[in-house]
C-alpha cells in the first residue's frame, strides 16, 4: 500500500470544495449559508443532512453521521482511507503526494501563493511609482475607471522592460522556479537558464480565486497598435481557466444579496459594471462556459444570466453556453440570456446608458427555452413542413440533454406549441432522438475510453479508418486550443518528427511548427495562414471548438495518447499489409521474422533510453 504524505493528507480538505464533491453524489440545496439534502445514510423524507462549507464538514441531525469530506467519500463510495484520499484529490484535479516525494505539495502551494501576492503588490506599486505610469493612468481614466474601483480590483501596471521580475528574483533559484511554474517568466528559445517576463507594458488585472488569493493575471495593452490585446496567465497548478471566474470574489464581497448573477465576457465588463453599482457579475477568462463554471454559478445564485455581444461570435457563444447549461438545470435554477445590441458590450453600453437602463435589460433577459426555440427557428426554413421537421429533430436532441424531468416536460410543451403539434408527437420525436443519441454516444464513448487513460486502461487501439481520422482531429483540436502543449523545447522536435511520420499529417505538422514560434498565439492567429484555403480553414475552425472542454493538462495527455494510438494503428496496418503481400509460405515466414526483429530492436531501444 502506498504511503501518502502526512502534510498532504492534513491539507487536502482545505484545498477541495466539499459542497461540489458531495453534490456530485447527493443533490444539495442551498439553505442559508449551508446546504441540505435527504440523508444518504438513512431513510428519511425531510432533509436533515447538512453540509457546512465554512467548517468543511457534514452532519446529519437524523442519524448523527458526521465528518469531513474524506469520511463522507469513504462511507458513500465504500472506499478505504487511501482510496478516498485518491478519489477526492483526483476529482479536484490535485495530484496525490506520496511519501517518497521530496517536496510536500502544501509547501509548494504556500510559496506559489506568496509569490503571486508579492507580484500583485509589485504591479500595484508600479501604477503609483513607475516613471512610465502616466500613460497607464491616463489610459485607465480614459476608460472611466475611478481610483476606488482600480483599488477594489487591485489593478496594476507591468512596466516596460523584459526582465523586471526576473531581475528581482534571479538570486533565488527556488523563486525563479516558482515564477516559471506560475507562468510569470518564459524561457528564451534555445537558452536554458535565461528567461523574460511574460507581462510587459500592460495594465494588469489580478485574477483571484473565490477565497481572494491571487492565482493568475490578465494584462491589457495600452495602445491599440500592440497585440495581443489581452495576455493571460497560462494554466498553472493554481490557475485553471475552465474552473475560475473573474470577479467571483468581488461579486461575493460587494453584493449584499446575490439573487442573480450576470456572466459577461471581459475583465473590463466586470469592472465597468462595478463602477456603475452592478456588482453581481463575473466573467469567463477567454474560454467558453464549462460545466465546472456552471457548478460554481449555480451554487452562487438561483438565476444565471449569460450576457453576450450581439455579433455572430456572441450569438455562437451564447448557443454554446445554452448547450452546456442544459444538463445542469435543476429545480430552483433559472438560466437566462441577454444578447446586447450589435457592436456593444456591457462596458460600452453601461457607459452610454444608465445603470437603471442596463438593469432593466437584465430584467428583460430571454428565458433559456425562448432563446432555444428562437435560435433553432432562425436556423431552419420554419415556414415549410421540412423546416418544421428539422426544427423538431434539432430540439428533440437538445431536450435529451436535460435531466430535470419537470423542465423537460415544459420544454416539450413549448416545442409542441411552437410547431402547432400535439405533445405526444414531440415526445415521440424525443424518444426517437434518444435512441439515435445513444448509438452515437456509445461510439463516442468507446473512442473516448480509448483516448482517456483514466477511464479504461493505457492500451489504446484504433481499429477503423474513421477512428484514426478522429485521432488526427483530436490532436489538431488540442494544438489549436493549447499551442503551448507542443511548445516544450525538450520534447517538441520529437513530437514533430513523430507527427511527420504519420500519413496525411501535413496540417498537424504545420500547426505544431507555428505553435513553436509563439506559445501564446490566439486561435485566430494560428488559423490565419489557412484563410486562403477555405475547406481546410472551415474544418480547422470546427476543430477549434473543443468538446468536451479539456484543461491544458488534460489536452496534453490526450494529445500524447492520440499520437501513440495513431502510430500503433499504422504500425499494425503495415504489418498486416506485408503479411498479406507474402505469396509463398517462405515469404510469409521472412516477413514475420523481420517484424519480430524490428519489434525486438524497439524494445531494446526503449530499455536503453
Ligand atoms: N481575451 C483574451 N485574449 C484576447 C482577447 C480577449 O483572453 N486576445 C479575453 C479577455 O478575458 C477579455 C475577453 O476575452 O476580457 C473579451 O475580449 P474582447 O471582447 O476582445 O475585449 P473587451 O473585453 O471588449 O476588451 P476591451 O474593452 O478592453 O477592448
Ligand atoms: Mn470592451
Amino acid at each position: 500500500m502506498p504511503f501518502i504524505d502526512r502534510d498532504f493528507i492534513n491539507d487536502l480538505p482545505n484545498r477541495v470544495d466539499i459542497v461540489g464533491l458531495i453534490n456530485k453524489r447527493v443533490a444539495l440545496k442551498k439553505a442559508g449559508k449551508d446546504y441540505k439534502a435527504c440523508c444518504p445514510f438513512h431513510e428519511e423524507k425531510t432533509p436533515s443532512f447538512t453540509v457546512v462549507p465554512t467548517k468543511q464538514i457534514y452532519h446529519c441531525f437524523g442519524c448523527g453521521e458526521s465528518g469531513g469530506i474524506i469520511d463522507f467519500v469513504m462511507k458513500y463510495d465504500h472506499l478505504s482511507f487511501v482510496e478516498a484520499i485518491e478519489t477526492v484529490a483526483g476529482e479536484s484535479g490535485i495530484s496525490v503526494v506520496y511519501d517518497q516525494t521530496a517536496k510536500p505539495v502544501d509547501k509548494r502551494f504556500k510559496r506559489y501563493n506568496q509569490i503571486m501576492s508579492e507580484l500583485n503588490d509589485f504591479y500595484q506599486n508600479q501604477l503609483k511609482s513607475s516613471s512610465e505610469k502616466n500613460k497607464v493612468v491616463s489610459y485607465a481614466k480614459k476608460r472611466g475607471i475611478s481610483g476606488s474601483i482600480a483599488k477594489r480590483f487591485e489593478l496594476g501596471f507591468a512596466p516596460p522592460g523584459w526582465t523586471n521580475l526576473f531581475d528581482q528574483y534571479s538570486m533565488n533559484e527556488d523563486s525563479v522556479q516558482d515564477l516559471l511554474s506560475m507562468g510569470m517568466i518564459v524561457p528564451k528559445k534555445d537558452k536554458k537558464d535565461d528567461y523574460y517576463d511574460r507581462f510587459r507594458n500592460r495594465l494588469m488585472f489580478p485574477i483571484h480565486n473565490a477565497k481572494g488569493s491571487v492565482i493568475g493575471f490578465g494584462g491589457r495593452v495600452l495602445s491599440s497598435q500592440d497585440n495581443p490585446k489581452y495576455l493571460n496567465s497560462p494554466e498553472t497548478p493554481l490557475f485553471s481557466k475552465s474552473k475560475e471566474l473573474y470577479g467571483l470574489y468581488h461579486c461575493r464581497k460587494f453584493s449584499r444579496k446575490i439573487d442573480s448573477i450576470l456572466v459577461v465576457e471581459g475583465y473590463m465588463d466586470v469592472i465597468a459594471l462595478h463602477q456603475h453599482g452592478i456588482t453581481n457579475v463575473v466573467a469567463t477568462l477567454g474560454t467558453a462556459t464549462t460545466p465546472a463554471h456552471l457548478q460554481v454559478l449555480s451554487r452562487s445564485a438561483e438565476t444565471i444570466v449569460f450576457c453576450f455581444d450581439g455579433d455572430k461570435a456572441g450569438r455562437d457563444a451564447a448557443w454554446k453556453a445554452l448547450k452546456t447549461s442544459l444538463p445542469s438545470i435543476t429545480s430552483g435554477l433559472v438560466i437566462k440570456f441577454l444578447i446586447l445590441p450589435q457592436g456593444e458590450d456591457p462596458d460600452t453600453l453601461i457607459n452610454k446608458e444608465s445603470a437603471k437602463a442596463f438593469n432593466s435589460r437584465i430584467e428583460g433577459a430571454q428565458t433559456l427555452s425562448s432563446f432555444l426555440i428562437e435560435h433553432i427557428k432562425s436556423k431552419v426554413p420554419f415556414d415549410t413542413i421540412e423546416g418544421k421537421t428539422l426544427f423538431l429533430e434539432k430540439s428533440a436532441s437538445l431536450i435529451n440533454l436535460v435531466n430535470y424531468s419537470i423542465y423537460r416536460q415544459q420544454l416539450i410543451e413549448g416545442i409542441a406549441h411552437a410547431i402547432g403539434q400535439n405533445i405526444i408527437q414531440v415526445e415521440k420525436a424525443v424518444e426517437q432522438s434518444k435512441t439515435q443519441n445513444n448509438q452515437f454516444e456509445s461510439t463516442i464513448k468507446s473512442q473516448q475510453n480509448k483516448l482517456n487513460p483514466g477511464l479504461v486502461n493505457k492500451t489504446i487501439s484504433a481499429n477503423s479508418h474513421s477512428s484514426v481520422k478522429n485521432l488526427m482531429s483530436r490532436m489538431i483540436s488540442c494544438v489549436i486550443n493549447y499551442p503551448s502543449i507542443v511548445n516544450d523545447p525538450e520534447t517538441t522536435s520529437v513530437i514533430e518528427e513523430r507527427a511527420r511520420n504519420l500519413p496525411k499529417s501535413e496540417v498537424l505538422v504545420e500547426l505544431i511548427r507555428h505553435a513553436q514560434v509563439e506559445s501564446d498565439l490566439s486561435k485566430e492567429a494560428l488559423l490565419l495562414p489557412y484563410k486562403g484555403k477555405e475547406r481546410v480553414y472551415l474544418r480547422l475552425q470546427e476543430l477549434s471548438t473543443m468538446e468536451p472542454f479539456l484543461s491544458e493538462f488534460e489536452a496534453k495527455e490526450e494529445f500524447g495518447y492520440a499520437l501513440t494510438a495513431a502510430e500503433k494503428y499504422y504500425e499494425r496496418k503495415s504489418t498486416k499489409a506485408s503479411i498479406l503481400s507474402a505469396k509463398t509460405h517462405d515469404e510469409e515466414k521472412a516477413v514475420m521474422q523481420s517484424i519480430m526483429k524490428s519489434k525486438l530492436k524497439k524494445t531494446n531501444q526503449k530499455k536503453s533510453s
